[in-house]
């Protein structure tokens, strides 16, 4: 049967080239094009088997491990279209940013034709579970110009069209990944539709402990929705791989971030690769982060192994082990670099839910959270504790993706070369819960990274967590970028601690770091820290609030985009001028170009200026809504955070009971 269907793939792909050639009128490039356009809209599900990872004939060019010394070819082919289709995005927003004395055409004329002269500009989305994703979402919404009203006045929509990356690590990678597992659909698209549309994206009021609702295309109920995820993630077993608490994790997810029927058990993170948006480089390239985590391992911050996970490859920039894997072919055998000769091309292991779980292999967070937190998750924390020690308290968090694609590969620096196995958790387990890591490579040359923060750091002197960030990621990333064992060229600009980060507000309003370039040595991108703050609604969820109605959902996501636009402008009229300045300023500074007055009052007003003041912060942060007047109504349903320690014991449990009957 999957033989059949591969079969019929290609037979009708032969028909297609067949019949393009046949017709004199067609070139062969334009006869690929129509074969390759009719595959990518079925490209999606390119898992030969489901869920289950199987051989495949390897390509002429047998897969291997590449050194990271360089960008891979596919990406710096992908770039030459990229950096080019940005031109138009830029030239439009920009010229929409009021930068008063500034001739944004003579100047986007000048640099169009120069990829070196062009900003670059990345685009960060921090982990912090649903909060994560929904706030982040209401950013890229703002970022989106096809979100309507983002291209008026006060508005920044088109920063996601100029963007070169996007980034996103556990709740961001939801956000991040659904976009992209959906054809680049907008975050409009998905608030808009009705969830009769037979459209499961986002539906947080089923939450995933119960699945979704039986209607739609998932046509599941509970007990279905369980077997699915169980009887998949089995098939995988039973294919002889290990699996993790992550498989029933991401399948489980699946169900709320792919739209299509079971949570699209056959797609594939690599098919990004073949869709029309990213393919053509109409979209950013977007790249998911985990840690290395060995089991039973202490994550040290300051120098754990980072992974990135592209369309194109898993691998690491570090030091250690400094090497990428191609991800369509992950799950076959490396050795040494190399796939031997007696070994198949294994595909189908990058399934997309399986890449978002791993980079939010949210269970040892729950755990962690659980383990400081006060008091009221006692029940959650026994039943957790207890069915977890069942499967082995230390694999808990772990993505298991062995066999290790880096076995014997830099076996001199690679702590990890002599193990069979690899496993990987959450990417913001080493504090670093803006996914910085990928764009601030010296090789991927980024400008401006528009860092949108979703943590949950802030806590009263009682111990209380209050759910806003402080700065700690930022600390983590730059920390990090000062350690030579492992920063291995990565630059990162100087920030404060996080006293400073509430005593000065920088946590409350955007703050640019790294804005005097030459106050540090290495090429460091100039950073716009967009922290969760409320404006409208109170978005300091819980990291573990498992359930949200659509009514909450539409409010968070409207939040985060006020927190990018400062409310559309209104709580400063300057904001939209100053993320252009922001955007320019190193090319400016390439190319020799002064720089704008009212860009140096951008500069003045937003940059972080050396300024320290670590005084425990008095009165404790706790920010009241920005825009009072204007605070959105909720119609309550399942109200947040109450319900959570109930209904999460029965979601974690039910999950992990079917990992113990497996
Ligand atoms: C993908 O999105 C593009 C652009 O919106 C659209 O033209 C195309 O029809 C979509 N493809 C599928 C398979 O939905
Ligand atoms: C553009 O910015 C200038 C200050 O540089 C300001 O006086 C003017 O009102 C702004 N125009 C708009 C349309 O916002
Ligand atoms: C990008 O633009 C430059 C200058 O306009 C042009 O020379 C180059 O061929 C373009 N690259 C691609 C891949 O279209
Ligand atoms: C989700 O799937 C439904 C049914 O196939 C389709 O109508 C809708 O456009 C899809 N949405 C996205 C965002 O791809
Ligand atoms: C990370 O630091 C710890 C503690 O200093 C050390 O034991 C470990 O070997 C280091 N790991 C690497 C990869 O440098
Ligand atoms: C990064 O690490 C690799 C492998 O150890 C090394 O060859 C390379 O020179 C390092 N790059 C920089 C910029 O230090
Ligand atoms: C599965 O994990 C075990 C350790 O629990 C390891 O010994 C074994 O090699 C792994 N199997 C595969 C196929 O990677
Ligand atoms: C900042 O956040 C960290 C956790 O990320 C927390 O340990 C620390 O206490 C916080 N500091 C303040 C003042 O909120
Ligand atoms: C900002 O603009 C958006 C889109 O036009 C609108 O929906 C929202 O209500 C506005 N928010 C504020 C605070 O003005
Ligand atoms: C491209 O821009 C860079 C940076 O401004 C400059 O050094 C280089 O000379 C430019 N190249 C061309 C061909 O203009
Ligand atoms: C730096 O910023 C602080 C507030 O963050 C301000 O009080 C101080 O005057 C500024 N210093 C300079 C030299 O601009
Ligand atoms: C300039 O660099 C120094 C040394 O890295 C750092 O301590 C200081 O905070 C930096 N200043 C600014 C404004 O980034």
């Amino acid at each position: 049967m999957k033989v059949a269907c591969l079969t019929s793939n290609l037979v009708f792909a032969a028909s297609l080239i067949a019949g393009a050639l046949a017709n004199p009128l067609i070139t062969r490039e334009q006869a690929l094009e129509t074969v390759a356009k009719a595959l990518a809209e079925r490209a999606t599900p390119q898992a030969p088997d489901g869920y289950t990872p199987e051989g495949v004939n390897c390509p002429s060019t047998r897969p291997s491990i590449r050194s990271a010394a360089q960008l891979s070819p596919e990406e710096r082919s992908w770039l030459s279209q990229r950096r080019n289709n940005t031109v138009p995005a830029m030239r439009d927003l920009l010229g929409r940013l009021n930068i008063t004395g500034f001739d944004v055409n003579s100047y986007m004329d000048r640099v169009s034709n120069n990829a070196s002269a062009l900003p670059n500009i990345a685009i960060a989305a921090s982990g912090g579970g649903y909060r994560a994703l929904m706030n982040g979402a209401g950013a890229v919404a703002a970022f989106d110009s096809r979100t309507s009203g983002s291209n008026g006045p006060g508005q920044i929509g088109g920063l996601l069209q100029s963007a070169t990356y996007l980034a996103g690590l556990s709740g961001g990678g939801w956000l991040v990944g659904s976009l992209y597992v959906n054809n680049f659909t907008s975050v409009q698209s998905i608030i808009d539709a009705s969830p009769d549309d037979s459209y499961n994206l986002w539906q947080f009021q089923n939450p995933i402990y119960q699945g979704p609702e039986r209607t739609g295309i998932q046509l599941l109920d509970s007990a279905g929705y369980f077997t699915n995820i169980y009887q998949t993630v089995e098939g995988k077993e039973d294919a002889g791989f290990n699996v993790s608490i992550t498989d029933y994790w991401g399948r489980a997810l699946a169900f709320q971030l792919v739209n299509a029927t079971e949570g699209g058990p056959a797609y594939t993170w690599s098919s990004i690769q073949t869709d029309p948006a990213f393919s053509q480089a109409n979209a950013p390239m977007p790249i998911l982060v985990a840690d290395g985590r060995a089991p039973g391992e202490q994550l040290i911050s300051s120098n754990s192994t980072v992974y990135e996970m592209n369309p194109w490859e898993i691998g690491s920039w570090d030091p250690t082990v400094f090497g990428f894997a191609p991800m369509r072919y992950v799950g076959s055998n490396f050795s040494g670099g190399a796939l031997p000769a007696n070994q198949d091309c294994i595909s189908g292991f990058d399934n997309a839910g399986y890449v978002m779980g791993t980079s939010s292999s949210l269970f040892n967070q729950a755990l962690l959270m659980l383990n400081t937190s006060s008091s009221d998750s006692g029940v959650l924390r026994d039943a957790l504790t207890a069915v977890l020690s069942n499967i082995g308290e230390d694999s808990n968090d772990i993505a298991d993706w062995s066999p290790n694609p880096f076995y014997h590969y830099n076996n001199d620096s690679n702590p990890n070369a002599a193990s069979k196995r690899l496993t990987l958790v959450d990417g913001g387990e080493d504090l670093q819960n803006i996914p910085l890591y990928p764009v601030i490579q010296p090789e991927r040359h980024v400008d401006v990274i528009f860092a949108i923060d979703s943590s949950a750091d802030t806590v009263l002197p009682d111990g209380t967590t209050t759910g806003w960030p402080n700065g700690t990621s930022l600390v983590a990333t730059y920390q990090r970028s000062l350690n030579p064992t492992i920063e291995n060229g990565t630059a990162f600009p100087a920030v404060p601690d996080q006293n400073t980060f509430i005593n000065l507000g920088l946590n409350h309003r955007p703050t640019f770091f790294g804005c005097d370039s030459s106050n540090q040595t290495g090429d460091h991108p100039l950073v716009v820290y967009l922290p969760n703050a409320p404006y409208v609604y109170n978005t300091n969820f819980s990291t573990f609030d498992p359930v949200y109605n659509i009514s909450e959902r539409n409010a968070a996501i409207m939040n985060g985009y006020d927190v990018a636009t400062m409310g559309n402008g209104t709580v400063d009229s300057m904001w939209p001028t100053c993320v252009g300045c922001a955007i320019l300023s190193r090319s400016l500074e390439r190319t020799g170009t002064q720089v704008p007055d009212v860009c140096n009052m951008c500069f003045e007003r937003y940059c972080w200026n050396g300024t320290i003041a670590s005084e425990l912060p008095n009165p404790p942060y706790n920010p009241s809504l920005i825009l009072e007047d204007q605070a959105v109504d909720v119609t309550s349903g399942a109200a947040a955070g109450e319900t959570f320690s109930k209904m999460a014991v029965v979601g974690m449990a039910a999950i992990a009971a079917a990992v113990l009957a497996a």
